[in-house]
């Protein structure tokens, strides 16, 4: 049987309205990852076993996190900043992968908790600073880093949405205000010669970012992309690096 959520989704989508698609997909991806029924407490990704918290983005029901994690640089000895850490996977593979100084943010008590646990369980906590944060608020101030990264909450919800849950933070981004801020300050974070990547998706509204990087005046490029799924529904992924205009 078709859950709320994703009728709905399907519903909208067939009504033909972008913006209403999205906002319904993300109401069944949301619904989907706060199911607890059938959840695992643990799965497997890019070889490694990770452990899976409550209230959390769930790799195993998108490819996003796989595919990012991979496509991914890892400056050796290098510093790396994962914004939105979720379960942590991205962030402790820059430690596994030779970065020395790594901090996971995320504006989630459960994600928090969720990045910290598996910094422990492969072994890289001493290299990991893990924050509850609002973007970049709880950084030390003048913080750098090599690679700035984040997996964003894509979809473009009303002024008027609500947050009735920390789940919702990973799906949905009132006015796109976290997506302006990450354009606006994530360049600043930067050390000489450092990279600022964005992990997004069709369920994202790109013509909206691109005229938000035009008033700022940086540019965005795909350095990579690949069609897929997300809990069924078809995207595209795209890996953006925001760069000077
Ligand atoms: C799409 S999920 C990605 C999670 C994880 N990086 C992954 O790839 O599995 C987006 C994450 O961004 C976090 N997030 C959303 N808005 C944020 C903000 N303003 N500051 C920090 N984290 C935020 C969400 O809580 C969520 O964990």
């Amino acid at each position: 049987m078709m859950a709320d959520g994703k009728r709905q989704a399907a519903a909208t989508i067939a009504a033909g309205d972008p913006a209403g698609d999205a906002m319904a997909a993300g109401a069944a991806l949301r619904q989907r990852h706060g199911t607890l029924e059938g959840r695992p407490d643990e799965f497997d990704l890019g070889g490694r076993t990770w452990t899976l918290l409550p209230g959390v983005f769930a790799p195993v029901h998108t490819m996003t996190t796989e595919t990012f994690t991979r496509w991914l640089p890892y400056p050796e000895g290098g510093s790396f900043l994962e914004v939105g850490s979720g379960t942590g996977v991205t962030a402790v593979t820059a430690a596994l992968s030779g970065c020395t100084r790594v901090a996971a943010v995320d504006i989630s008590t459960a994600a928090v908790a969720n990045t910290e646990a598996n910094a422990v369980r492969h072994g890289v906590a001493d290299r990991m600073r893990v924050l509850k944060s609002d973007l970049f608020d709880e950084l030390e101030p003048g913080e750098r880093f090599d690679v700035v990264y984040w997996n964003s909450n894509v979809i473009d919800a009303p002024l008027e949405f609500e947050y009735v849950d920390e789940l919702q933070w990973a799906f949905f981004d009132r006015d796109y205000a976290a997506h302006r801020r990450y354009l606006t300050q994530g360049p600043e974070l930067l050390t000489p010669g450092g990279r600022l990547f964005l992990g997004f998706n069709t369920l994202g509204n790109l013509g909206r970012l691109t005229e938000i990087a035009g008033e700022l005046g940086v540019e965005l490029r795909a350095v990579q992309r690949l069609g897929g799924a997300l809990s069924g529904i078809g995207v595209e992924l795209s890996l953006l690096e925001v760069v000077a205009g």
